[in-house]
């Protein structure tokens, strides 16, 4: 009764139905998920795997693109996992999300470009951008990772276990486990340490 009473206050009447509604949705057409706030735009079905208590705000995107049939799934959530408003995931080969992973608002993660712009092979600028061939390099986001509000992460990125990333960030390159990274491009400013029990500047201050 505590529960519902709390609910109702932070949500009010309306937004408490809307809620109800969002729940009975959510179990008829993501059994495992825990709210899927509409609307919500799904891509791939089939390549996407959510987890137990999976829940999103409201206007994300997700969409797995296979470019040859495949059996494992593209995209893949762990348990617990918390996406919020507007996030957009685009995966065509593999989007790793460990568990309990929480992603603020506005963040955009893709393993995928169109064309090629390095090595053997490159996209000739005249090539009409959609008609070049999808470049993909895996992305793996390892359990209990915060990222902030309006972060991207590329293609080819791996995020350590517990690490954070600061607000508007571009993930660029891969970061390691239990740090705060912050920047376009990310840069690690922080790591915890274990002996010190506390979060200590990279720059040793
Ligand atoms: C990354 C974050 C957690 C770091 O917090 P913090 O450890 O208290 O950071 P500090 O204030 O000690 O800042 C350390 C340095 O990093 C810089 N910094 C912090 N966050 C930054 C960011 N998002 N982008 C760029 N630089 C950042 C600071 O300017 C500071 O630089 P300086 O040493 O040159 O002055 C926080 O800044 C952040 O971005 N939080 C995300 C909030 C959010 O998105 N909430 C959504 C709710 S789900």
């Amino acid at each position: 009764m505590d529960k519902i009473r709390q609910t109702l206050k932070l949500y009010g009447f309306l937004g408490f139905c809307s809620l109800i509604f969002q729940v009975i949705y959510t179990k008829i057409l993501y059994k495992n998920a825990r709210i899927v706030r509409r609307p919500f735009d799904i891509r791939g079905k089939k390549q996407i795997r959510f987890s137990r208590g999976f829940t999103t705000g409201r206007y994300c995107r997700i969409e797995a693109h296979s470019q040859m049939p495949c059996a494992e799934p593209i995209i893949e959530f762990g348990v617990n996992c918390q996406i919020n408003d507007s996030v957009h995931i685009a995966g065509a080969e593999k989007i790793f999300i460990g568990d309990d992973v929480l992603i603020a608002s506005r963040v955009f993660i893709t393993d995928l470009n169109h064309g090629s712009y390095k090595g053997p092979n490159q996209s000739h600028p005249n090539t009409i951008s959609r008609e070049r061939e999808l470049h993909t390099n895996p992305v793996y986001i390892e359990s209990n990772v915060w990222l902030g509000e309006g972060v991207v992460v590329l293609p080819g990125v791996r995020i350590g276990q517990s690490s954070i990333v600061g607000a508007n960030s571009v993930v660029t390159r891969s970061i390691p486990a239990n740090s705060i990274a912050a920047g376009n491009p990310a840069r690690v400013i922080k790591q915890f340490s274990f002996e010190r029990n506390e979060w200590v500047n990279v720059n040793g201050e």
